[in-house]
């Protein structure tokens, strides 16, 4: 564990150190609130929430921070320790979607947004972020920023939002806000974050439950190919476009079943032709992917962490060949882990396009598989990709 370890849990004091210290520099005064919301992992259940699917992420120990506090009047102006770019504005010149221009401002900019169609104040408010998530990596980090700006906002405001009710304005705000067509899962999985539970989210209803995770059993082992994708530019919207004309034709041709992951293959099967080409292929993920989730939810429940993984390796042949949103690097990343028997399984995680993937490892054996994959990667692409073990965390909170 030695060149991992020591990155957790005291990688996450500077980032609040950081936030708090450019808040001063910036606002001037003491009295500052911090608070955090945490990233996602998604064991199994890809790309099946906004296809009605269940899923099954867990929040993990790192995400973003954010320093807060209110105004007299009603000037917005938030500032980030990773992006270049400020946001000052007034709250009269928040619009229904804002100018892609305002960039990651456009997150918790959405966020307050839908606080104030809700009821919220219109209160001016000072607000500095930082976090320590890979950032367009398949963690979330977009959920993350809104997720701790509604948290923020809800405790200043004195609003007394539920979890749940944070989680939905969140994901209003990133579909009709920011304009990515995104599932709930992200934003769920933050705001309802439990330590050592991974979720199971039914997202045709919105019901979840916590299932126990024994960390004792395995680590999870996040590796990030370092190759960037973000979630509005690539083929997202594309999968969704495509999942909502399968479940249309099987709606047409089969039977009228409420939501795409609720059709079965016998389902696919008797749509015979009329379900074909790209169609056919996401709607075969889709419900193969269902019986992975409850293989996977199987396997955690009576401690196998064998079945798990291997509901994990046959997730990520389904997302590249099916789904298609694998890439080179994925494959080889995941592939390589698996030439260790110290590897329950791996996967990409989130969206895919690039970024992470997520190995399920025998607990104190992530050093090992570090080794050999950073060197069997680098041999292939020249890239020293980076490696973290990552711990089911705390749902978001206020931290002082
Ligand atoms: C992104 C989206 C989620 C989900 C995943 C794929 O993270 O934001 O809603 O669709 O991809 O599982």
């Amino acid at each position: 564990m030695t060149d991992i370890e020591p990155k957790y849990p005291d990688s996450k004091l500077p980032v609040y150190e950081a936030v708090a210290k450019r808040f001063r520099a910036e606002f001037g005064g003491e009295e500052t609130a911090v608070y955090f919301a945490p990233g996602r992992l998604n064991l199994v259940g890809a790309h099946l929430d906004y296809s009605g699917g269940d899923v099954l992420p867990l929040a993990v120990d790192l995400g973003v921070y954010a320093a807060a506090r209110l105004r007299d009047d009603q000037r917005i102006r938030l500032r980030s320790i990773d992006q270049e770019v400020d946001v000052d504005l007034d709250w009269s010149e928040i619009g229904d979607v804002m100018d892609p221009a305002t960039c990651w401002g456009r997150y918790p900019l959405g966020v307050m947004h839908f606080m104030a169609v809700a009821g919220a104040e219109r209160r001016g408010v000072e607000l500095v972020f930082g976090g320590n998530l890979p950032i367009a990596s398949g963690m979330s980090s977009s959920a993350a920023l809104e997720v701790v700006t509604a948290t923020a906002l809800d405790d200043l405001l004195g609003c007394g939002m539920t979890a749940i009710e944070r989680a939905r304005l969140c994901h209003r705000a990133e579909v009709e806000f920011v304009g990515v067509k995104c599932g709930i899962m992200d934003q769920f999985a933050s705001a309802l974050g439990k330590k050592d539970h991974a979720l199971l989210l039914h997202c045709f209803d919105e019901t979840y439950e916590h299932v126990h995770l024994d960390g004792s059993a395995f680590e999870v082992l996040v590796m990030d190919t370092k190759k960037p994708r973000s979630l509005a530019a690539t083929g997202f919207n594309d999968r969704v476009t495509e999942c909502r004309e399968a479940h249309q034709i099987l709606r047409r041709e089969v039977r009228d079943l409420p939501y795409l992951a609720a059709y079965s293959m016998a389902d696919l099967e008797s749509a015979g032709d009329a379900l074909h080409g790209v169609h056919r292929k996401r709607a075969h993920h889709v419900v193969t992917e269902m019986g992975r989730i409850s293989e996977g939810v199987r396997g955690l429940r009576a401690d196998d962490i064998h079945v798990l993984g291997h509901s994990l390796n046959e997730s990520h042949r389904s997302t590249s060949v099916d789904y298609e949103v694998s890439c080179d690097e994925l494959d080889f990343i995941t592939d390589s882990a698996r030439e260790l028997d110290l590897v329950f399984g791996a996967r990409l995680t989130g969206a895919g396009f690039g970024g992470c993937a997520i190995a399920l490892v025998e607990t104190g054996e992530s050093p090992k598989v570090i080794e050999h994959v950073r060197a069997r990667f680098a041999e292939r692409f020249g890239v020293t990709a980076s490696f973290e073990c990552l711990h089911p965390g705390e749902g978001p909170r206020r931290l002082s």
